[in-house]
């Protein structure tokens, strides 16, 4: 039996590709390729193609015996999300529906659904529990969200039992050394910290130093990659021994400003990075840190790599040996 994992040449699908692996699992990975990279995919059976081509995808399906879905395969730029709102609603929405629609046809009953904070929006309150207000901030959060609750009618309607995480901000790269973070453009923090410690970028960009937090930039919940790997393989065996479906909130509990991460990228690297102070980005919540509470409790996960210092200093290996990431493959 195998697990289908969509999206698995990306940052977040990679790492679970690669802990599948480590567990023995057989892989079969899906990808287009559009944001992933064919390197990132240490093993298992990796089919390039478009989950929304129905022929292609109910191929994967015919030749191999699944057993459960993790399904990653997304747009995730929230800035692009709201410039090109139907490019979400296509790749994620619809993408979505055309995988449950041939797991309902291949008589698949599981799935872990790779989601996210952004589900949330502008938080009430910090930190944020599962049953709080879902009110999203841009399009990607929206696409994500209307992606749950798709999956859970297709729970209420054909049996397909989910569990969907909510990640906070992924960090890191994978203690091998042989896969990391390699977006294009890249947009967060870490990675962008981290090329201008390489002096790839003469500076870092902070956005907004006047929010309401300790010194004045905004607050988020770092969680290492593989740490989110681990969650994909325990919400699996959840699935795989009864358990009900579920939301769950991945981040450590711990927050830290623009400012901290900066300060702790000069201590791991010893290298010097300029910060240059910038209008607010818009959209971006001042705070936004995890209750990992019920994650921990009902899927017994510990977010292990949880000092911030290691979780820079695994980026930084990797933006290291990899300055240029994966390169042409
Ligand atoms: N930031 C800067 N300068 C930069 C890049 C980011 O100051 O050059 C700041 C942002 O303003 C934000 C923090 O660093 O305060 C983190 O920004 P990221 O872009 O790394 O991550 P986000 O918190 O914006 O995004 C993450 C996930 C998204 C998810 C979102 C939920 O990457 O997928 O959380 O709000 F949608």
């Amino acid at each position: 039996m195998a697990v289908l994992v969509t999206g698995g040449a990306g940052y977040i699908g990679s790492h679970a590709v690669a802990a599948l692996l480590e567990k023995g699992e057989q892989v079969v990975v899906v990808d287009n390729l559009a944001q992933g990279h064919r390197k990132a995919v240490l093993g298992g059976k990796l089919y390039v193609g478009d989950i929304r081509d129905a022929e292609f995808l109910s191929n994967v399906f015919a030749e191999n015996e699944i057993d459960g879905v993790i399904h990653f395969a997304a747009s995730s730029l929230v800035g692009e999300s709201m410039q090109d709102p139907a490019k979400y609603y296509r790749n994620n929405v619809y993408g979505t529906l055309c995988l449950l629609e041939q797991m309902h046809k291949s008589d698949v009953k599981r799935i872990v659904f790779s989601s996210t904070a952004a589900a949330y929006g502008e938080p009430e309150r910090t930190p944020i529990d599962e049953f709080d207000r879902t009110l999203p901030t841009n399009t990607y959060g929206e696409t994500k969200l209307s992606m749950e609750r798709m999956i859970r009618w297709f729970d209420v309607a054909h049996g397909i039992k989910y569990v969907s995480l909510r990640y906070f901000n992924a960090a890191g790269a994978h203690e091998s050394g042989r896969i990391g973070e390699d977006h294009s453009p890249e947009t967060h923090l870490v990675p962008l910290v981290l090329q201008a410690a390489l002096g790839q970028r003469s500076h870092i960009s902070v956005f907004g130093d006047d929010y309401p937090t300790v010194d004045g930039t905004c607050v988020r919940d770092y969680v290492h990659v593989s740490d989110l790997a681990d969650a994909h393989l325990l919400a699996l065996e959840r699935l795989c021994n009864g358990g009900e479906s579920g939301i769950f909130n991945l981040g450590s509990g711990q927050g830290f400003t623009v400012k901290q991460v900066i300060d702790v990228a000069r201590q791991v690297t010893g290298r010097e990075i300029q910060a240059k102070y910038e209008p607010r980005r818009a959209g971006d919540p001042a705070a936004l840190v995890a209750s990992p509470a019920r994650a921990i409790r009902e899927l017994g996960w510990t977010p292990r790599r949880d000092r911030l210092e290691d979780i820079i200093a695994s980026a930084w290996q990797w933006h290291v040996n990899h300055p240029e990431g994966y390169g042409q493959d």
